[in-house]
């Protein structure tokens, strides 16, 4: 029969304090001019890699190992954290598409019945990234969502597209443009009305996210939902060149833009009777448009209409919420989680980050669940991000904020575990801005120096580790690991992570004498660390979880 009750660990004591950073985005790489790490001064992370070898590693945080389809998918931070949290590797979201989208069940099940109710006097609207980054979208899965919506009765389609250069290169988003409109225009030939309806780029329009800055939904709801955006064009391809022109603009940061018809009309609000879907399968920066899209009640911006519509995501955004109702693919379920099992063992935990990277030491840690596991025994701390600006003007962003706060709550006594996401390096690294990037990881690791003092004052453990990679490698490179140099000859900034591996190290005055990595799990990943986690508070793990990576050798 279940229980929540862990096993005593046979060796190591329960009772010690232990801190546990994620660094967002901080992957090891080769040491070079690109490698911002590398070039930041980071004596603390230097220390812990210089420091004894069983107690440095790295693990995998790509691809398979966090429940990818593939060895080439970079990781990111949902399914970093959901890895890390949950001990477990879970299919994720782009490949439970995939399947569904394979196997053809995305068109049986309940979320597509739905929609497909419109097909016959309304507009089937898609919205979302349009890119091949694989974080939050994939651009092939939107070519078979059009062609198979197509096949099965939508006769008028819109499609709303968001441009990306965060996940892909810079300047991508009009190949990815060009590709839409040649199967668009393919549809139309076959008798479908399909169109791109408007546009803007990720970051200034509707992908917001942790409610940061709603005014970046409302763009988004002017334009797709309105028809109304400071831009007009009749051709999305022309929109993203001209939009480009702009001085310090990129495919992430276009305005808004919508496509109006010869007369001046846009040619795709969205009005009572039409289906909508939100294309991403990846929840965190979808989840403020689905609000805004489904909630009767709602007061983040003045929607001015409210259009009767059947909607529809990819997945589910959120399985607390409910949100949304409707979805085409259903999402993993990620139980017993090891944030619940601690906390049913007595484990007091503190978790916090600032704005930007707080739902994933909470929400993704605890296998996509909002709130408290029991509020008697956590405290979660959101520390708000500076909002309105790009984070390379502010690289320090809240590290020593939130390194004060874990400080405040290690020196308190109050908690056994206090777990924070530093996000400097991947939040900076996205920006594509070397300098600010290299500052960014020093206060990353300036945030960590305070953490493990603190650590130390209290006779705890750390476990510090990272999500996936970033800032460790800025520049797009061959196949032999050259820098890859564009048209001009400049290089080929790469704002996106990485397929690289990421540290682990564990240490601190509450070590049990004795503790070391084991050799024996070579191809470790982030799922590896919650069973090693939960040994370090005295716990054996649960069978089924991925196994732990230290041993304790006999003294
Ligand atoms: C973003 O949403 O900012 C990027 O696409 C991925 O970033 P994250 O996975 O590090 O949050
Ligand atoms: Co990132």
């Amino acid at each position: 029969e279940f229980s929540w009750k862990l096993a005593d660990h046979p060796k190591l004591p329960k009772g010690k304090q232990l801190a546990l950073v994620v660094l967002d985005g901080w992957g090891e790489a080769n040491p070079d001019k690109y490698n911002c790490i590398h070039v930041a001064e980071t004596p603390t992370m230097d220390s812990l890699k210089q420091g004894a070898p069983e107690k440095w590693r790295l693990v995998k945080a790509h691809g398979k190992a966090v429940g990818l389809p593939t060895e080439d998918d970079m990781g990111n931070s949902e399914v970093g954290h959901n890895a890390l949290g949950a001990g477990r590797i879970y299919a994720q979201g782009a490949k439970l598409v995939d399947i569904a989208l394979a196997s053809g069940s995305i068109y049986d099940g309940e979320g597509f019945s739905y929609i497909k109710e419109c097909f016959a006097s309304g507009t089937l609207h898609l919205i979302g990234l349009l890119s091949d980054g694989g974080v939050h979208s994939r651009i092939d899965q939107l070519q078979l969502l059009l062609k198979g919506a197509s096949e099965r009765g939508a006769k008028r389609i819109r499609v709303h597209i968001l441009t990306d250069g965060r996940d892909c290169l810079d300047g991508s988003s009009i190949g990815f443009v060009e590709t839409l409109e040649k199967d668009l225009t393919e549809l139309r030939a076959k008798g479908i009305d399909a169109q791109i309806a408007s546009g803007g780029g990720r970051m200034y329009v509707t992908m917001d996210r942790y409610e940061n800055d709603w005014s970046v939904v409302k763009r988004g709801w002017d334009a797709q939902v309105l028809g109304e955006a400071p831009y007009q064009f009749t051709s999305a391809v022309e929109a993203v060149k001209k939009l480009r022109e702009a001085p310090n603009t990129s495919d992430q940061y276009l305005p808004p833009f919508v496509i109006v018809d010869d007369s001046g009309k846009p040619v795709g609000p969205i009005v009572d009777g039409d289906a909508v879907v939100t294309m991403n399968f990846r929840a965190d920066r979808m989840v403020m448009l689905a609000k805004a899209l489904e909630y009767e009640d709602f007061d983040k911006f003045d929607r001015v209409r409210v259009p009767k519509i059947r909607y529809a995501g990819m997945l589910q955004y959120d399985g607390e919420l409910k949100l949304p109702n409707r979805y085409l693919v259903s999402p993993p379920l990620i139980e017993r989680t090891s944030g619940e099992y601690l906390v049913k063992n007595g484990v007091r935990t503190f978790a916090c980050s600032e704005t930007v990277k707080f739902g994933h030491v909470t929400f993704f840690w605890n296998g996509n669940r909002s709130g408290y596991f029991d509020e008697s025994m956590e405290e979660y701390v959101e520390i708000p991000s500076d909002s309105g600006i790009t984070f390379n003007v502010q690289p320090k962003m809240k590290a020593l904020e939130i390194a004060e706060r874990a400080r405040d709550a290690i020196l308190s006594g109050k908690f056994d575990q206090i777990r924070v996401n530093l996000p400097n390096s991947d939040m900076v690294g996205h920006t594509g801005d070397i300098d600010a990037t290299v500052v960014a990881c020093k206060a990353a690791d300036e945030a960590v120096k305070m953490i493990l003092d603190a650590i130390e004052q209290v006779g705890g453990i750390y476990v510090v580790t990272a999500d996936h990679g970033n800032a460790e490698d800025m520049v797009k490179r061959n196949k032999k690991g050259d820098p890859l140099l564009d048209k001009a000859g400049k290089i080929q900034i790469l704002t996106s992570h990485t397929l690289q591996p990421v540290p682990v190290a564990i240490g601190g005055p509450g070590l049990a004498s004795g503790v070391r990595f084991r050799k024996d799990v070579p191809n470790g990943g982030l799922a590896n660390v919650a069973a090693t986690v939960m040994n370090l508070h005295g716990f054996v793990a649960p069978d089924d979880y991925e196994t732990t990576l230290i041993e304790v050798a006999d003294s």
